[in-house]
C-alpha cells in the first residue's frame, strides 16, 4: 500500500510538472450553443415559427420524453445570466447561433425584427464586455417554416435568400463579430432532415430532396462567403468557415472496400 502511495505521488508528481501537458499558447476554451436549443421564447414578440418548432409541435412523439425547444434554456430572457456563467468558466469564447426568424420574422430580408436585432445585440455586446469573442453560426438548424412552405433548401431561390440573411446578419453585427460559421452540418440538414423522420423538417424524401438539400446548402454556404468577402471582409477583418459532421468509414472485409470509399466521398459535406 505504502509503495503504491509513492508511485502514485510520483506519477502525479511527474504529471503535474510534465511539460507537454500544458496547453499552447493561444490555445482558446469555449462553449457552444445553438439557438434552438436555448433561447426558448420561440413566439417570443414578432419572432416568426422555424421549423423545429413546427416540427415538435406537430410530432411529439419523435421526442422521447415530448418535450419541446419553446423554452429551453430560456436564454431569450436569462442572457445577462448565460454571460455571467461564461465568465465564471473563464471561457475565451463563446460560439452562438442566430435564429434566422427571430431576425427575419417571414424569413426574407425585407422585414428586419427590432427586438431580434436587440436581443443579438446585447448578447454580442455582453460578451464582449467581458472579453468573451462571440463565434456566430447564422444558420444551426432552424429554417424559417416560412421558407420551408416554399420548398427550403430545396428550392434552387434559398441560395439568394440565405445570401440576404447573411448580408443582414453581417451589416448589423459584422462590425464586432470575427469568427462566423455559416452553416452547422449540412450532412444533418439534409441526410437527416430530408432522409428521415428524426430531424425536422423530417422530408424522408431519401431519393431526391436529400440531393437537392446538399446541393443548395453548399451553394448557400458559397454565396454568404462570397458576400462576406466582396463586402465586408476588407472592413471587418474576420473569418468564416462551415462546421462539418465529419465521418469515417473503414471496409467490414475487402470486398467492402469500394463501398466504403463512396460512403467516405458521400459523407464529406
Ligand atoms: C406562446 O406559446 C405559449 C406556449 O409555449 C403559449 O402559452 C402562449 O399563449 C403563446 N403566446 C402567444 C403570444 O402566442
Amino acid at each position: 500500500m505504502f509503495s503504491l502511495r509513492i508511485v502514485l505521488f510520483s506519477l502525479l508528481v511527474a504529471a503535474v510538472t510534465c511539460e507537454d501537458l500544458d496547453f499552447p499558447p493561444g490555445f482558446q476554451f469555449g462553449a457552444a450553443s445553438a439557438a434552438y436549443q436555448v433561447e426558448g421564447g420561440w413566439n417570443a414578440s414578432d419572432k416568426g415559427e422555424n421549423i423545429w418548432d413546427r416540427f415538435v409541435h406537430e410530432k411529439p412523439h419523435i421526442i422521447a420524453d415530448h418535450s419541446t425547444g419553446d423554452v429551453a434554456c430560456d436564454s431569450y430572457r436569462l442572457w445577462r445570466r448565460d454571460i455571467e456563467m461564461a465568465s465564471d468558466l473563464g471561457l475565451h469564447f463563446y460560439r452562438m447561433s442566430i435564429a434566422w426568424s427571430r431576425l427575419l420574422p417571414n424569413g426574407f430580408a425585407n422585414k428586419i425584427s427590432e427586438d431580434g436585432l436587440n436581443y443579438y445585440n446585447n448578447l454580442i455586446d455582453g460578451l464582449l464586455e467581458k472579453g468573451i469573442q462571440p463565434m456566430v453560426t447564422l444558420y444551426h438548424w432552424d429554417l424559417p417554416q416560412r421558407l420551408q412552405d416554399l420548398g427550403g433548401w430545396t428550392n434552387p431561390l434559398i441560395v439568394d435568400w440565405f445570401g440576404d440573411y447573411a448580408r443582414v446578419v453581417f451589416s448589423h453585427f459584422g462590425d464586432r463579430v470575427k469568427s462566423w460559421i455559416t452553416i452547422n452540418e449540412p450532412s444533418s440538414i439534409c441526410d437527416i432532415g430530408h432522409g428521415s423522420e428524426i430531424m425536422a423538417p423530417g422530408w424522408q424524401d431519401p431519393d431526391n430532396a436529400v440531393y437537392l438539400c446538399n446541393k443548395y446548402v453548399l451553394l448557400s454556404h458559397a454565396k454568404a462567403y462570397r458576400i462576406y468577402e466582396a463586402e465586408f471582409k476588407a472592413k471587418y477583418q474576420g473569418e468564416l468557415s462551415l462546421a462539418n459532421h465529419l465521418m469515417w468509414y473503414e471496409p467490414f472485409s475487402p470486398e467492402d472496400e469500394e463501398l466504403a470509399e463512396t460512403a467516405r466521398e458521400y459523407i464529406v459535406s
